[in-house]
This record gives structure tokens, C-alpha cells and sequence, in this order.
């Protein structure tokens, strides 16, 4: 039944309770490691009060009830993840690791001398929201080899979120997620949807790039990656699960594989085994 005028004006005001914060926080930990804590109570109970109407439900404690008792392979499980965890991300997102990436990593990749058997590329965009890093990758690589025909390249963007890979697989960016993008990239590789102010990566992009739903806190079976970009996620979580995503991620790379963080992101004290190049680059030694 749909909610009264009342009860929506009585939600509109609703704050979790210590209590309900906790049991959300514990939920939220559990399934992906991201911690909630009470400072953020204002921005929780913003959240799950859409997913409460989107519900018809009045309040925080029916809403938790119907949670714990669905499958995590429910809709709502999707919905309710996507609503409490950040999104946030842009295409070329900190200039100098695209700086690096394009004038170091890639000159030095690409050099006409690289054997036909070796001219193989995979990277990792390790939650990749809605594919801006992923995307970055693609365009700076596309930007940078005359002829993508001989290399294989294979660019894997993983996030928790569905509607965020889904988003990722559109390839559609708005202005805002464009306006770092270099103007003759942007021509070369992305094209203007009319009247939307939206811009969709063309089929160039798109072939180097997939997508798939991934949860840090397990293991990714697939081959060994050169290079992961683990960026503005690690934040979210406390040092065991920081460890634990660590531990999961180094699975995924093979000795002389590159380790890109965010660029003010604390975790070279938790990389063994890893050798600083630069403070948000780490090659692993294996
Ligand atoms: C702020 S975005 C970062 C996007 C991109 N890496 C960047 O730096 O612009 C953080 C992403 O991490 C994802 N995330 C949070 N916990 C996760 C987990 N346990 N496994 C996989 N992705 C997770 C969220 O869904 C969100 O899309």
C-alpha cells in the first residue's frame, strides 16, 4: 500500500538511531567491507530513506527486516548497495598518473621493438564505478598506438555496484565525467548523443573494455593483469579489509605487474612485497 502524506512527511524527517545506524553498519560491512561510521549518520539515513519510499515502507526498522530476510541475489540487495556506497569518479581523474601512464608506462609498452607475441595488454580497473577510469585507459591507449590491430589489449572495469556496471557497459558519460578529457581525444574517440549534452565512447573503446560485477572482499579468478587500478575505494575500508582487498587483488597480478592508488590514499605501509615507485605507484616483485 502506498505511503499517506503523513508518512511521507514523517520520513522525510527520519534519522537512524544509534541502534539502526549500527545494524545498518554491520550489513554494509559485512557484504562489501565499507565502513559507516556515526559521523556519517546524516548521509545514511538520506540514502535508505529513497530506498524506504521506493519501498513503501514508513520506516528505518521495516526496511532492515526486509533486507535481512531477501537473498543477497535480490534487486533490493543491488539497490540498497548502490544507495550506501560512493560513486564519485571522472574520466582522467588525477593528471599526473594519466600523465605517467601515457608518457612512461605506454611509450615504453608500445615501443616498435615489442615482439608480436608479446604485444599483449590486460588492465584492471578494480572498482570501476561507472567506467570513467576504465574508459581513461581506453582512450589514452587508442590516443597513443597508431595501429591497435596487432596488440591484444583487454581492459576489465569490476565494481559491487550492478547498476554501475551496467552504466559502464552504456559507455555514456556526461559533461561533467568529459570535462577533463583532452579536446582532441574527446573528437577522436567519443561521440556527442544530440541534444543531451551526453558523449558515448565509440566502438574502438568499447572493444577494448568489458565489464563485469565483482566484490573485493573475494578473489578474481582471471589471468595476471599488468597494471590494477585500485583507486578511491580502499578509503572506505579499515585495515583488515584493506588487507583482505590487498591480498585478493595481489591474486590478480604477477611479479613486475603495477599497482596504481589513489593519489593520497594511505596504503604503502600495508604492501609487502611491493617496490614504491612513485607514492601511488607500486610495481609488485612476486
Ligand atoms: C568512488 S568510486 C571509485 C571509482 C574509480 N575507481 C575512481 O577512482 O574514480 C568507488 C567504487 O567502489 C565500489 N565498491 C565499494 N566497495 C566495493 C567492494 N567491496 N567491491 C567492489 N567494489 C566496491 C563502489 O560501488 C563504487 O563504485
Amino acid at each position: 500500500m502506498a505511503l499517506s502524506v503523513q508518512q511521507h512527511m514523517d520520513l522525510a524527517v527520519q534519522q537512524l538511531t544509534d541502534r539502526q545506524l549500527e545494524k545498518f553498519a554491520k550489513l554494509i560491512y559485512d557484504a562489501v567491507g565499507v565502513q559507516i561510521t556515526p559521523q556519517k549518520r546524516a548521509m545514511l539515513s538520506n540514502r535508505l530513506r529513497r530506498r524506504l519510499k521506493d519501498n513503501d515502507l514508513s520506516c528505518f526498522d521495516a526496511y532492515y527486516e526486509k533486507l535481512v530476510r531477501l537473498s543477497k541475489t535480490d534487486a533490493e540487495w543491488d539497490q540498497f548497495l548502490q544507495a550506501v556506497t560512493t560513486h564519485e569518479t571522472f574520466l582522467f581523474r588525477d593528471q599526473a598518473q594519466w600523465d605517467w601512464f601515457q608518457n612512461e608506462f605506454l611509450t615504453e609498452r608500445f615501443r616498435d621493438s615489442t615482439a608480436a607475441s608479446q604485444r599483449r595488454l590486460r588492465i584492471w580497473s578494480a572498482a570501476s564505478s561507472t567506467g570513467d577510469e576504465a574508459f581513461t585507459i581506453a582512450t589514452c591507449i587508442g590516443g597513443k598506438l597508431p595501429s591497435l590491430g596487432s596488440w591484444k589489449i583487454e581492459i576489465v572495469g569490476t565494481d559491487i555496484g550492478i547498476e554501475a556496471v551496467r552504466s559502464a557497459q552504456a559507455a555514456t558519460f556526461g559533461e561533467r565525467a568529459m570535462r577533463l578529457v583532452p579536446e582532441n581525444l574527446r573528437k577522436r574517440f567519443f561521440t556527442a548523443d544530440a541534444g543531451t549534452e551526453q558523449w558515448t565512447a565509440n566502438a574502438t573503446l568499447k572493444a577494448m573494455t568489458r565489464f563485469e560485477r565483482h566484490n573485493l572482499l573475494s578473489p578474481y579468478r582471471a589471468d595476471p593483469f599488468d597494471v590494477v587500478f585500485l583507486k578511491n575505494v580502499m578509503i572506505y575500508f579499515d585495515t583488515p579489509t584493506k588487507a583482505q582487498v590487498l591480498r585478493n587483488v595481489t591474486g590478480a597480478m604477477r611479479k613486475g605487474s603495477l599497482l596504481v592508488t589513489g593519489a593520497s590514499e594511505a596504503v604503502s605501509s600495508l604492501l609487502t612485497g611491493f617496490r614504491r615507485v612513485k607514492p601511488w605507484l607500486f610495481e609488485f616483485q612476486g
